[in-house]
Protein backbone atom coordinates (compact mmCIF):
# COMPACT_ATOMS: atom_id res chain seq x y z
CA UNK A 1 0.00 0.00 0.00
CA UNK A 2 1.40 3.53 -1.15
CA UNK A 3 1.44 6.64 1.70
CA UNK A 4 -0.35 9.51 0.68
CA UNK A 5 2.61 11.98 -0.50
CA UNK A 6 2.92 15.44 -2.63
CA UNK A 7 5.96 16.51 -4.65
CA UNK A 8 8.63 18.56 -2.86
CA UNK A 9 8.76 22.36 -4.56
CA UNK A 10 12.46 22.59 -6.29
CA UNK A 11 12.82 25.65 -8.67
CA UNK A 12 12.74 24.94 -12.17
CA UNK A 13 14.81 21.41 -12.02
CA UNK A 14 13.61 18.85 -13.66
CA UNK A 15 13.96 15.25 -12.81
CA UNK A 16 13.08 12.03 -13.45
CA UNK A 17 9.63 10.95 -12.05
CA UNK A 18 10.73 7.70 -10.73
CA UNK A 19 13.87 9.92 -8.04
CA UNK A 20 10.80 12.39 -7.36
CA UNK A 21 8.72 9.37 -6.16
CA UNK A 22 11.34 7.70 -4.32
CA UNK A 23 12.38 11.33 -2.66
CA UNK A 24 9.21 11.63 -1.58
CA UNK A 25 9.06 8.11 0.10
CA UNK A 26 6.81 5.95 -1.83
CA UNK A 27 9.51 3.03 -2.60
CA UNK A 28 12.84 2.49 -3.70
CA UNK A 29 13.82 3.90 -7.28
CA UNK A 30 13.32 0.52 -8.56
CA UNK A 31 9.68 0.05 -7.13
CA UNK A 32 9.26 3.31 -8.07
CA UNK A 33 9.54 2.21 -11.92
CA UNK A 34 7.68 -1.20 -11.50
CA UNK A 35 4.76 1.05 -9.70
CA UNK A 36 5.02 3.55 -13.03
CA UNK A 37 5.64 0.36 -15.31
CA UNK A 38 2.15 -1.05 -13.80
CA UNK A 39 0.47 2.72 -14.93
CA UNK A 40 -0.40 3.15 -11.03
CA UNK A 41 1.10 7.12 -11.76
CA UNK A 42 -0.55 9.92 -13.11
CA UNK A 43 1.14 13.37 -13.54
CA UNK A 44 -1.26 16.36 -14.00
CA UNK A 45 -4.31 13.95 -14.41
CA UNK A 46 -2.44 11.52 -17.25
CA UNK A 47 -1.20 7.98 -16.75
CA UNK A 48 2.30 8.20 -17.47
CA UNK A 49 4.20 4.74 -17.92
CA UNK A 50 7.64 5.82 -19.56
CA UNK A 51 10.71 5.66 -16.98
CA UNK A 52 11.60 8.93 -18.80
CA UNK A 53 9.25 10.93 -17.65
CA UNK A 54 10.32 14.16 -16.22
CA UNK A 55 8.53 16.29 -13.92
CA UNK A 56 8.97 19.93 -12.62
CA UNK A 57 8.02 20.85 -8.25
CA UNK A 58 4.55 22.45 -10.19
CA UNK A 59 3.52 19.28 -12.06
CA UNK A 60 0.64 17.01 -9.90
CA UNK A 61 1.95 13.57 -9.04
CA UNK A 62 -0.77 10.85 -7.85
CA UNK A 63 0.01 7.49 -7.31
CA UNK A 64 -2.64 4.74 -6.87
CA UNK A 65 -4.87 7.84 -7.04
CA UNK A 66 -3.56 10.06 -4.08
CA UNK A 67 -1.39 12.50 -4.84
CA UNK A 68 2.41 12.61 -3.18
CA UNK A 69 2.46 14.64 0.29
CA UNK A 70 4.93 17.99 0.38
CA UNK A 71 7.67 17.36 2.92
CA UNK A 72 8.32 19.55 5.44
CA UNK A 73 10.25 22.82 4.40
CA UNK A 74 13.39 23.13 6.20
CA UNK A 75 16.49 26.02 6.02
CA UNK A 76 19.85 26.34 6.92
CA UNK A 77 22.54 28.97 6.08
CA UNK A 78 25.98 27.01 5.33
CA UNK A 79 29.24 29.31 5.82
CA UNK A 80 30.55 27.44 2.32
CA UNK A 81 34.51 27.24 2.42
CA UNK A 82 36.54 28.48 -0.70
CA UNK A 83 37.26 25.18 -3.22
CA UNK A 84 33.43 24.13 -3.16
CA UNK A 85 31.01 24.82 -6.36
CA UNK A 86 27.15 25.65 -5.56
CA UNK A 87 25.80 23.09 -7.31
CA UNK A 88 23.72 19.71 -6.30
CA UNK A 89 25.59 17.32 -7.93
CA UNK A 90 28.62 17.93 -10.37
CA UNK A 91 29.63 15.42 -13.59
CA UNK A 92 33.21 16.37 -13.25
CA UNK A 93 33.47 15.08 -9.51
CA UNK A 94 34.51 18.45 -7.63
CA UNK A 95 33.86 19.27 -4.78
CA UNK A 96 30.32 20.78 -4.28
CA UNK A 97 28.65 22.13 -1.48
CA UNK A 98 26.35 19.73 -0.65
CA UNK A 99 29.14 17.51 0.50
CA UNK A 100 29.34 19.14 3.59
CA UNK A 101 25.55 18.64 4.40
CA UNK A 102 24.62 14.92 6.54
CA UNK A 103 23.70 12.48 4.38
CA UNK A 104 20.27 11.98 6.65
CA UNK A 105 19.44 15.80 5.45
CA UNK A 106 19.95 14.87 1.70
CA UNK A 107 17.78 12.06 2.56
CA UNK A 108 14.67 13.27 3.95
CA UNK A 109 14.65 16.33 2.20
CA UNK A 110 15.71 17.66 -1.81
CA UNK A 111 17.82 20.73 -0.51
CA UNK A 112 19.11 22.62 -2.81
CA UNK A 113 21.35 25.96 -2.59
CA UNK A 114 19.70 29.52 -2.94
CA UNK A 115 21.70 31.45 -5.73
CA UNK A 116 25.49 30.99 -5.81
CA UNK A 117 28.55 31.88 -4.88
CA UNK A 118 31.75 31.53 -7.10
CA UNK A 119 34.39 28.21 -6.39
CA UNK A 120 36.87 31.10 -4.66
CA UNK A 121 34.17 32.80 -2.14
CA UNK A 122 33.20 31.97 1.13
CA UNK A 123 30.63 32.42 3.28
CA UNK A 124 26.70 32.81 3.78
CA UNK A 125 25.06 30.16 1.71
CA UNK A 126 21.39 29.71 2.49
CA UNK A 127 20.15 25.91 1.60
CA UNK A 128 16.77 24.58 1.60
CA UNK A 129 13.89 22.55 -0.16
CA UNK A 130 11.63 25.50 -0.44
CA UNK A 131 11.28 26.52 -4.02
CA UNK A 132 9.22 29.12 -2.93
CA UNK A 133 11.17 31.01 -1.11
CA UNK A 134 14.05 30.18 -3.28
CA UNK A 135 12.59 32.22 -6.47
CA UNK A 136 10.99 34.90 -4.58
CA UNK A 137 15.04 35.83 -3.31
CA UNK A 138 16.32 35.39 -6.92
CA UNK A 139 14.00 36.76 -9.19
CA UNK A 140 15.90 39.96 -10.24
CA UNK A 141 13.57 42.55 -9.70
CA UNK A 142 14.02 41.55 -6.03
CA UNK A 143 16.39 43.87 -4.32
CA UNK A 144 17.91 41.36 -1.82
CA UNK A 145 20.83 43.02 0.33
CA UNK A 146 23.97 41.47 -0.06
CA UNK A 147 26.64 42.10 2.03
CA UNK A 148 30.81 41.02 0.84
CA UNK A 149 33.83 41.65 2.89
CA UNK A 150 36.50 42.24 0.14
CA UNK A 151 39.93 42.84 -0.13
CA UNK A 152 40.60 44.19 -2.87
CA UNK A 153 44.59 44.44 -5.02
CA UNK A 154 46.03 48.49 -4.39
CA UNK A 155 44.87 51.03 -1.83
CA UNK A 156 41.36 51.72 -3.18
CA UNK A 157 40.63 55.34 -4.24
CA UNK A 158 37.74 57.81 -3.04
CA UNK A 159 37.17 57.60 -7.20
CA UNK A 160 36.70 53.95 -7.07
CA UNK A 161 34.47 54.18 -3.69
CA UNK A 162 32.19 56.41 -5.59
CA UNK A 163 32.29 54.48 -8.87
CA UNK A 164 31.03 51.24 -7.05
CA UNK A 165 28.47 53.48 -5.19
CA UNK A 166 27.21 54.97 -8.26
CA UNK A 167 27.44 51.99 -10.51
CA UNK A 168 29.30 50.43 -12.85
CA UNK A 169 28.13 49.52 -16.50
CA UNK A 170 28.59 45.58 -16.72
CA UNK A 171 27.25 43.68 -20.20
CA UNK A 172 25.46 46.85 -21.13
CA UNK A 173 23.35 47.67 -17.87
CA UNK A 174 25.18 49.86 -14.69
CA UNK A 175 24.50 48.09 -11.47
CA UNK A 176 22.24 49.52 -8.52
CA UNK A 177 23.09 51.73 -6.13
CA UNK A 178 25.52 49.88 -3.48
CA UNK A 179 27.03 50.64 -0.18
CA UNK A 180 31.05 50.90 0.37
CA UNK A 181 32.33 50.79 3.77
CA UNK A 182 36.37 51.02 3.64
CA UNK A 183 37.34 48.79 6.95
CA UNK A 184 41.59 49.31 6.11
CA UNK A 185 44.11 49.81 3.82
CA UNK A 186 47.22 47.97 4.11
CA UNK A 187 49.93 49.97 2.38
CA UNK A 188 52.63 46.72 3.03
CA UNK A 189 50.68 44.07 1.06
CA UNK A 190 48.99 46.80 -0.99
CA UNK A 191 45.52 46.18 -0.54
CA UNK A 192 42.40 47.13 0.86
CA UNK A 193 39.79 45.85 2.93
CA UNK A 194 35.90 46.72 3.14
CA UNK A 195 32.38 45.79 2.62
CA UNK A 196 30.70 45.96 -0.33
CA UNK A 197 26.85 45.93 -0.14
CA UNK A 198 24.91 45.20 -3.44
CA UNK A 199 21.61 44.34 -4.06
CA UNK A 200 21.26 42.27 -7.31
CA UNK A 201 23.36 39.09 -8.16
CA UNK A 202 24.43 39.07 -11.33
CA UNK A 203 27.25 36.41 -12.16
CA UNK A 204 30.37 37.79 -10.15
CA UNK A 205 29.33 41.01 -9.67
CA UNK A 206 31.60 42.11 -6.85
CA UNK A 207 34.28 40.92 -8.99
CA UNK A 208 34.00 42.39 -12.16
CA UNK A 209 32.42 45.66 -10.08
CA UNK A 210 35.66 45.48 -8.75
CA UNK A 211 38.08 44.72 -11.19
CA UNK A 212 35.99 47.70 -13.41
CA UNK A 213 37.28 50.02 -11.17
CA UNK A 214 40.84 48.88 -11.40
CA UNK A 215 41.42 47.07 -8.26
CA UNK A 216 40.70 43.19 -8.66
CA UNK A 217 39.59 41.30 -5.86
CA UNK A 218 41.69 38.87 -3.68
CA UNK A 219 39.80 37.60 -1.44
CA UNK A 220 35.56 37.37 -1.14
CA UNK A 221 33.42 36.23 1.56
CA UNK A 222 29.41 36.88 1.69
CA UNK A 223 28.72 38.11 4.90
CA UNK A 224 24.85 38.40 4.81
CA UNK A 225 22.24 37.27 2.21
CA UNK A 226 18.71 39.46 3.41
CA UNK A 227 19.82 39.70 7.04
CA UNK A 228 20.90 35.83 7.95
CA UNK A 229 24.42 36.31 8.84
CA UNK A 230 27.25 33.33 10.28
CA UNK A 231 26.32 34.01 13.39
CA UNK A 232 29.62 32.33 14.59
CA UNK A 233 29.76 29.60 12.24
CA UNK A 234 33.32 28.15 11.29
CA UNK A 235 33.60 27.52 7.75
CA UNK A 236 32.08 25.12 6.58
CA UNK A 237 29.66 24.80 9.30
CA UNK A 238 25.90 25.53 8.75
CA UNK A 239 22.93 25.72 11.31
CA UNK A 240 19.25 25.62 11.12
CA UNK A 241 17.60 28.95 10.52
CA UNK A 242 15.89 30.95 13.12
CA UNK A 243 11.73 31.21 12.70
CA UNK A 244 12.35 34.85 12.81
CA UNK A 245 15.33 34.82 10.23
CA UNK A 246 13.04 32.71 7.93
CA UNK A 247 9.94 35.36 8.13
CA UNK A 248 12.21 38.16 7.62
CA UNK A 249 13.61 36.33 4.31
CA UNK A 250 9.62 35.69 3.45
CA UNK A 251 8.84 39.37 3.76
CA UNK A 252 11.47 40.95 2.15
N1 LIG B 1 30.00 38.39 -6.48
C1 LIG B 1 31.04 37.70 -7.01
O1 LIG B 1 31.79 38.24 -7.79
N2 LIG B 1 31.21 36.43 -6.62
C2 LIG B 1 30.42 35.80 -5.73
O2 LIG B 1 30.64 34.64 -5.42
C3 LIG B 1 29.34 36.52 -5.21
C4 LIG B 1 29.16 37.82 -5.61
Amino acid sequence: MVKSLTVIVVNDNSERLQKVMAACGVASRRKCEEIILAGRVKVNGVTVKELGTKVTPKDCIEVDNKLLAKESLVYYVLHKPTGYITAVSDKLGRRIVMDLLPIELKKNFRVFPIGRLDYDTSGVLLITNDGDLSYRLTKSAKEIEKKYQVRVDGILTQQAVNQLMRGIILDGVITKRAKVEVLSMDKQNHSTLMTLTITEGRNRQVRRMCEAVGFPVKKLKRLSFGGVTLDGLAVGEFRQLKPHEIKVLYSL
